[in-house]
């Protein structure tokens, strides 16, 4: 099925039918001087990369694609475009699913449908000297008709979730544009507030019990909000950590 995509302007959009990764393409342009605004969509990833170096599984059927943003602000700040790329996904699912499924974000950038993983994102990113954002790669995977079955949180799919048949890749890399565009607007014009507001509207496991795996430590502790740069706040042994990196599980 080869379906025509029109991405709204100015976003531009470069296609493959193969690719190693759309990242790892997005992020060659970035180095070769291209401008702000690049999607790079694959139908299929060769070396499709998940988070902390792990493998996205890359099979045809499921969306697979990288935005290049150049937005004028610190490392730090641009951060937040991975919690407002996720809500984009968390509402355009619910627009598309059943009234009865319930979708969630999970710290800090997955999207869960009835407690499954559906969507990712690889945020990477190039900084000058100075701290300033030189470039960013937001990557996006997100399960149409199939999910992986060997990993090690469970996943599902858009399919299997009860989206209608004619669901496709193409249908909703176009949903995520439109709605990518308004919610960057807000976020240039009104900063993380509003963003953060409506993704922990849909947050998973706030105030539950949860595990925490860091690069050389899991703790396990109370999720006990999420700071207003998007920063977890967890209460562990009687104190509360910030966690600005890691994996969560319950
Ligand atoms: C994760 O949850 O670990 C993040 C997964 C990100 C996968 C997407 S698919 C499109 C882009 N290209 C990649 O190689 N990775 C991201």
């Amino acid at each position: 099925m080869n379906q025509k995509i029109s991405l709204p302007s100015p976003l531009k959009l470069i296609t493959y039918d193969t690719v190693d990764s759309t990242n790892e393409e997005a992020k060659r342009l970035a180095r070769d001087g291209v401008p702000d605004g690049v999607v790079v969509w694959a139908k299929e990833q060769s070396s499709g990369t998940g988070r902390r170096g792990r493998k996205w599984t890359s099979e045809i059927g499921n969306l697979y694609f990288s935005i290049l943003l150049r937005p004028k602000c610190s490392a730090f700040k641009a951060m937040q475009l991975s919690f407002l790329a996720s809500l984009c996904i968390a509402e355009n699912i619910t627009d598309i699913l059943p009234a009865t499924a319930i979708v969630n974000c999970k710290w800090p950038n997955d999207v869960l449908v009835q407690e499954r993983k559906i969507s990712g994102i690889l945020l990477e990113s190039q900084s000058t000297p100075q701290g300033n954002i030189d470039w960013m790669v937001i990557g996006i995977g997100l399960n149409v008709r199939s999910f992986p079955k060997d990993v090690e949180f469970p996943a599902t799919s858009l399919i299997h979730e009860g989206a209608k048949n004619d669901i496709s890749a193409e249908i909703m890399l176009e949903l995520f544009s439109h709605r990518f565009l308004s919610n960057y607007k807000i976020w240039k014009e009104m900063g993380f507030k509003p963003i953060r507001e409506a993704w922990l509207c849909r947050v998973a496991w706030l105030g539950r019990k949860i595990i925490v795996h860091l690069e050389h430590e899991t703790l396990i502790g109370e999720f006990r909000a999420l700071d207003k740069d998007g920063t977890l706040i967890l209460f562990h042994n009687g104190d509360e950590r910030r966690i600005t990196a890691g994996d969560i599980f319950i």
